[in-house]
């Protein structure tokens, strides 16, 4: 009896040399005799794994058919392949890749490219902008180094073709027609899970000027004291359940991926938890919102009070839509009639205004939106609403009337953008204006901010919009 609660907590623990290590396959074997000499850090880290105590060494993951579109048929008595794609790892994680598979993530670089799969979408501005207004390194190196490239294989050595290999975008085409990678998030060789629950993993890919989630959770009351609070939190540990655990903040794994004792299971597509598209032109709710809004909602419930969370997802409707109200529709509106009155080609970006709003919805609004989602003030405020302001009052409306005199003049005359022709005159005058213009704000109603259809565009003024009627959090109630 005790030699076996021994045995079962050198498991627990794994030990290196623990006797609890189950045995590694022929094959394997045969791999490290070369590779432990030619690539000893990279077998040393494979060593530490628990891959490596469960006996699944290098051949249980690079072994391929001979039959497979990347199958190197011969290498030194084995049929392998460099590339260990969803479906390698799916063999035996057949959930977390079933889960990963229906994300966005899974996805990404497919939705860049035609229905054929050959060429990219050069309607998206992103894809316009990185293949064609910058170039096609740049998009090799830049896009595809996140979204994921189409990996092809060179017919002769069975290798990966330099121009699309090596990447660990999210959402890589591999060969065996499998999207993603599983290691854009699991580092080789140790898949150690406490490494993929760091925030900077995700933050490879979400930052910069355009999506600063990292940047916004670090400044966040979440982000400031992780390392200092969560030090009690063994983030080895599987599973780390909220509402067991002791996890004081949450990361960005904690929120979006991470199991809870009630309600919240893990999850492999972060997008189960999502109530709005952020980081659209215009923002819409996404399908089955309220549902997906009550699982983050009971995340944030081992932590918080219901009206701490209903408030705060208040403030985040209020501030979708307030950019989509006064910003972001009247600008689509503007740059639809300019196009309908031939002022625009159809080329995405060779005019002045096309890019002037690309900073506006893709960079500023983004910031602004998400800002609010994730409590970053700086990133709502300074990074985000000032800059989409300035955009809108100061580049935007001046270029759009250069274009087609008298267009904003209907869109400047509505009760929330009067402002900038309103106050002026004598000290008195000006004194009054700007209380109007404030009076405005404290008296309107937030316009319900969208219709629960996605990528709906449907447009109303601050003055015509319908007030919001009960709280959109409290309908998921
Ligand atoms: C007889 C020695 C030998 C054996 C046995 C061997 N390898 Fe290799 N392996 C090599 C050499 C040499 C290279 C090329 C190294 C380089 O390019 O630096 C290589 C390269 C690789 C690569 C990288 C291919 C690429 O994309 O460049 C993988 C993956 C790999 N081996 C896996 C395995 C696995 C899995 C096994 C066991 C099933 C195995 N090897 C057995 C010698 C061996
Ligand atoms: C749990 C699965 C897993 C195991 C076990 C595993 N690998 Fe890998 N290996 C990967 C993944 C994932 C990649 C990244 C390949 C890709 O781009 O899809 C990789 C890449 C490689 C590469 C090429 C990339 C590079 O950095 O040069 C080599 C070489 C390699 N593995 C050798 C080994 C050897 C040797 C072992 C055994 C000691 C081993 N692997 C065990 C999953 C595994
Ligand atoms: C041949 C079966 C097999 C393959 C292929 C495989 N795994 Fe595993 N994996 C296991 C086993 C067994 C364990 C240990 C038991 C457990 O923890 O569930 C494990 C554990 C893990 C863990 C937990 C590690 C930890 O620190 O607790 C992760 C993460 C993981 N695998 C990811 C991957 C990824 C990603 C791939 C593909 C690159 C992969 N696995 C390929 C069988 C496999
Ligand atoms: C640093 C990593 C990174 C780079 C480089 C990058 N992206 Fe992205 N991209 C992302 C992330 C993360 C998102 C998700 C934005 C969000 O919702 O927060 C995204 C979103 C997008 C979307 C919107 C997806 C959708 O359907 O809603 C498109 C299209 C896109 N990127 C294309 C590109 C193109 C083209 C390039 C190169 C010009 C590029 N991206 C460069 C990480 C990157
Ligand atoms: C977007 C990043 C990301 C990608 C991509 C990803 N994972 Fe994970 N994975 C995580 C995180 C984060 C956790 C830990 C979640 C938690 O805290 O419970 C995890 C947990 C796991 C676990 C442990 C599950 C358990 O028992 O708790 C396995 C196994 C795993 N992933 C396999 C995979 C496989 C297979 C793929 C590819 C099909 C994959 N992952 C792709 C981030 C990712
Ligand atoms: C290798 C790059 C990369 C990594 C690493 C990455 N993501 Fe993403 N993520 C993306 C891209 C690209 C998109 C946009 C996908 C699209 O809409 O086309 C995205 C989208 C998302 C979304 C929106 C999903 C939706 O359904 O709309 C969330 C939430 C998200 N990621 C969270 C995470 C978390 C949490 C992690 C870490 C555990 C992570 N991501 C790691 C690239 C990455
Ligand atoms: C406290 C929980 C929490 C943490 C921690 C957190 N997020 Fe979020 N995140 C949210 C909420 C809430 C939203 C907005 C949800 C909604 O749409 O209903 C969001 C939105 C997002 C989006 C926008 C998705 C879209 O398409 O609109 C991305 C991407 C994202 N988070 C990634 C991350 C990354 C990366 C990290 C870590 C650096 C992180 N999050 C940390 C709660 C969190
Ligand atoms: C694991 C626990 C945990 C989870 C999960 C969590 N939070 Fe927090 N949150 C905290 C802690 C602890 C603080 C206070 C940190 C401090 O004071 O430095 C905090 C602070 C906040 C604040 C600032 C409150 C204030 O008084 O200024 C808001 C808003 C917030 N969280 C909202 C959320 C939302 C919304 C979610 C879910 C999407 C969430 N949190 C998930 C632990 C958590």
């Amino acid at each position: 009896m005790a030699s076996a609660v021994v045995v079962l907590w050198f498991l627990l623990i794994g030990l290196p040399g623990a006797t609890a290590e189950l045995p590694l396959s022929q094959a394997t074997q045969s791999c490290l005799k070369c590779h432990e000499s030619m690539s000893p850090n990279l077998v040393e880290s494979w060593r530490k794994s628990s891959h490596a105590q469960h006996g699944i060494g290098c051949f249980e993951c690079h072994q391929a058919n001979a039959s497979d579109p990347d199958a190197i048929p011969d290498h030194n008595g084995h049929i392998i392949s460099t590339l260990v794609t969803p479906n390698d790892c799916g063999r035996c994680h057949a959930e977390q890749a079933a889960s990963f598979a229906r994300s966005r993530h899974a996805t990404t670089a497919l939705r860049m490219r035609q229905p054929d799969g050959q060429a990219f979408d050069g309607t998206k501005p992103e894809v316009f902008l990185g293949g064609v207004m910058q170039g096609m390194a740049s998009f090799l190196n830049g896009c595809e180094s996140c979204h994921g490239s189409q990996v092809a294989i060179d017919p002769e050595t069975r290798l990966p073709l330099s121009r699309t290999y090596p990447n660990h975008g999210i959402g890589r085409i591999n060969p065996d027609g499998s999207v993603g990678a599983c290691s854009a998030c699991h580092q080789r060789h140790e898949f150690r899970i406490a490494s993929t629950r760091q925030p900077g993993v995700c933050g490879r890919c979400h930052l910069g000027p355009d999506h600063p989630q990292l940047e916004i959770w670090k400044e966040s009351k979440h982000g400031l004291t992780f390392h200092t609070t969560n030090d009690l939190v063994d983030l080895n540990r599987r599973p780390l359940l909220l509402g067991r655990h002791p996890v004081v903040v949450p990361t960005c794994a904690t929120c979006h991926l991470g199991g809870t004792i009630g309600g919240t299971a893990q999850t492999h597509d972060p997008g189960t938890r999502l109530s709005w598209r952020t980081g659209l032109e215009v923002s819409s709710r996404t399908t089955d919102w309220s549902d997906k809004r009550l699982a983050m909602f009971n995340v944030c419930a081992n932590c918080h009070s219901m009206n701490l969370i209903i408030s705060h997802y208040e403030h985040l409707d209020k501030a979708i839509a307030l950019y989509n109200k006064k910003f972001a529709e009247p600008a689509r509106e503007i740059l639809d009639r300019l196009r309908q009155a031939g002022k625009l080609d159809p080329a995405p970006f060779n005019e002045k205004i096309e890019l002037i709003w690309l900073s506006l919805w893709h960079h500023e609004g983004r910031r602004a939106r998400m800002g609010a989602a994730m409590m970053g003030p700086d990133y709502v405020q300074w990074q985000g609403f000032y800059q989409v302001a300035l955009r809108f009052y100061f580049e935007f409306l001046p270029e759009a009337e250069r274009l087609s005199p008298g267009i904003t003049a209907e869109i400047a005359a509505r009760p929330e953008h009067r402002w900038l022709t309103e106050i002026g005159g004598t000290k008195e005058e000006a004194e009054a204006a700007i209380q109007r213009s404030i009076r405005f704000w404290l008296e309107s109603q937030p316009p319900d901010p969208g219709s629960g259809q996605p990528d709906d565009g449907a447009s109303a003024t601050m003055e015509t919009a319908p007030a919001i009627s009960t709280p959109a959090t409290e309908k998921s109630h």
